[in-house]
């Protein structure tokens, strides 16, 4: 095992900078550098206003206030801080492919080639390279070619260390990690390099939470986890919707369910459908890698958790139109929540996004409130599907800033993000604001249906009659 006393981390996104900002306060002997090609999320990390942060997760600001200029530092610098560092975490983003081989799957490994490469080109000392983004099962093998094809003579180990945050409880989630994943080679010097990862965690974390394994395992965990997880959401969202037909209550098959030790009761809260930058691409890399290997059986089986989960958010959005007589042209929506999960500035992959693009099909006119996300970011979202061109999604489209002019007139709410906040509307007077019969389409289940209904809502819970 040796000391570290410099880490660079390439990517200041959702992981880069939390993970980064939490090593450095359980660290401080270590200085740690965050670097990103992307100026203008620089600008805003290093931003005199914590407020400002380009990523919003309870308790972070808090934490780079703490630690910021002292042992941690943001910038552009990526040559300087790769030279500098005894140890680079690769926290680039891993989207899935939109061109080519793999096209909708697989995913697109050119900015972890392009960090491979720039480390190659920049380093004149030997490093520990640990892959922080999630990678195809793998991918450390094609690093390693890379890295050892320099010719300067630096020795590098690689490291597997996925990274299992998630977002809204970022903070919590690496302060308290459940485990500490360190996949490396089984020779002398990759057990050194794995032994010195895991001390950088042994700061705060008990020894026992850091599991160490193969490259390999390391690496398939990290997808096999987010496909697992998902996987619960989209079984407990496909009960919902034989609930809805049944008159049973999805919260308390879900009870029923969890309370068996061996079930257990988390992830199993019926939605709108799951969003996040990561579940879907996980999945789609695990079914194109199994596919890869002649797996079929193994690939359609992962595959239907996204088909179930694209079954959930057309179902909801259709459950709306029907319901408003079939027909919501011209009509006003209200949406509460943009965000793919509570607490989070992220919408990325939000079923919030698909739910509008079928009611703007529609010409629906929809309102949109979300306590952090921007007028910019909705935008670019439906843009982005390229569904209908810019201009119509704004004459379609209104961001307001003050829930209640979101519902000022509407013929409908639909409650897409479980924002807290939402919970102690008063509904009463929300209820008066809109036209009458007032729907609310609960797609996160935070509402309580006797109240809503005593109020005179029409009131449609996901996975409830
Ligand atoms: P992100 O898009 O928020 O951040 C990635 C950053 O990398 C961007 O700011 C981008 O500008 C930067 N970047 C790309 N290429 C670069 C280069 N060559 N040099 C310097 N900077 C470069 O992504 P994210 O959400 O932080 O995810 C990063 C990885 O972590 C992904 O593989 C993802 O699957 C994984 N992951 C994400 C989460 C999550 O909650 N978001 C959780 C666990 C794992
Ligand atoms: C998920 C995993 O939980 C993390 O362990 C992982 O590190 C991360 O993906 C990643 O690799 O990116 P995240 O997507 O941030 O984290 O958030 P989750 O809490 O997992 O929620 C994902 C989606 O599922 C959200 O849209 C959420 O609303 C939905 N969900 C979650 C449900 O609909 N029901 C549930 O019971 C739980």
């Amino acid at each position: 095992m040796r000391k570290i006393n410099k880490i660079c981390c390439i990517g200041a996104g959702y992981v880069g900078g939390p993970t980064m900002a939490v090593i450095a306060k359980n660290c401080p002997e270590i200085q740690v550098e965050v670097v990103d090609i992307n100026q203008k999320r620089i600008d805003l990390w290093n931003h005199e206003n914590l407020d400002l942060l380009p990523i919003y997760e309870p308790g972070l600001k808090e934490i780079v206030g703490e630690t910021r200029g002292k042992n941690l530092f943001f910038s552009t610098e990526v040559d300087k801080a790769i030279e500098e560092a005894e140890m680079i975490f690769i926290s680039v983003n891993t989207p899935t492919k939109t061109y080519g081989k793999g096209k909708g799957q697989a995913a697109d490994l050119k900015y972890i080639e392009l960090c491979a490469r720039n480390i190659a080109k920049v380093a004149k000392t030997d490093k520990i390279v640990v892959e922080k983004s999630t990678l195809p099962v793998r991918t450390a093998g094609a690093i390693k070619s890379i890295l050892d094809n320099t010719g300067n003579g630096v020795n590098f180990e690689i490291l597997s260390n996925p990274e299992f945050l998630a977002e809204g409880t970022a903070v919590d989630d690496l302060m308290n990690a459940d485990r500490i994943l360190i996949g490396g080679d089984e020779t002398e010097s990759g057990q050194k390099a794995k032994d010195t990862l895991s001390w950088i965690y042994e700061h705060w974390l008990p020894k026992e939470r850091i599991l160490q394994t193969n490259v390999w395992s390391s690496e398939l965990s990290k997808l096999v986890a987010n496909a697992f997880l998902a996987q619960r959401v989209s079984s407990i969202n496909a009960v919902s919707a034989l609930c809805e037909k049944t008159d049973a209550n999805v919260a308390e098959v879900s009870k029923a369910i969890g309370h068996d030790s061996r079930i257990g009761s988390k992830f199993l809260n019926s939605s709108v459908g799951f969003g996040g930058s990561c579940f879907q691409k996980d999945i789609l890399n695990l079914v194109y890698i199994a596919k890869s290997y002649g797996l079929t059986e193994v690939a359609d089986y992962w595959e239907q958790v996204i088909i179930m989960n694209d079954y959930q958010k057309r179902r909801f959005a259709d459950n709306i139109i029907s319901t408003l007589y079939n027909t919501v042209s011209g009509k006003k929506i209200c949406f509460y929540g943009w965000a793919f999960k509570k607490d989070t500035n992220d919408t990325r992959e939000s079923a919030a996004i698909y739910v509008a693009d079928a009611l703007l099909d529609e010409q629906a006119q929809i309102v949109i409130y979300d306590p952090k996300v921007s007028e910019e970011t909705i935008y670019s979202d439906l843009d982005y599907l390229g569904t209908r061109s810019p201009e119509e999604n704004r004459k379609l489209i209104k961001v307001v800033k003050d829930p209640m002019d979101a519902n000022k007139d509407a013929h409908a709410i639909a409650i897409m993000t479980e924002w807290d906040e939402f919970r102690a509307y008063d509904w009463k007077a929300i209820f008066e604001n809109m036209l009458k019969p007032a729907f609310v389409f609960d797609g996160r289940r935070i509402l309580d249906k006797d109240k809503m209904d005593s109020i005179g809502f029409k009131y449609y819970k996901i996975g409830q009659s």
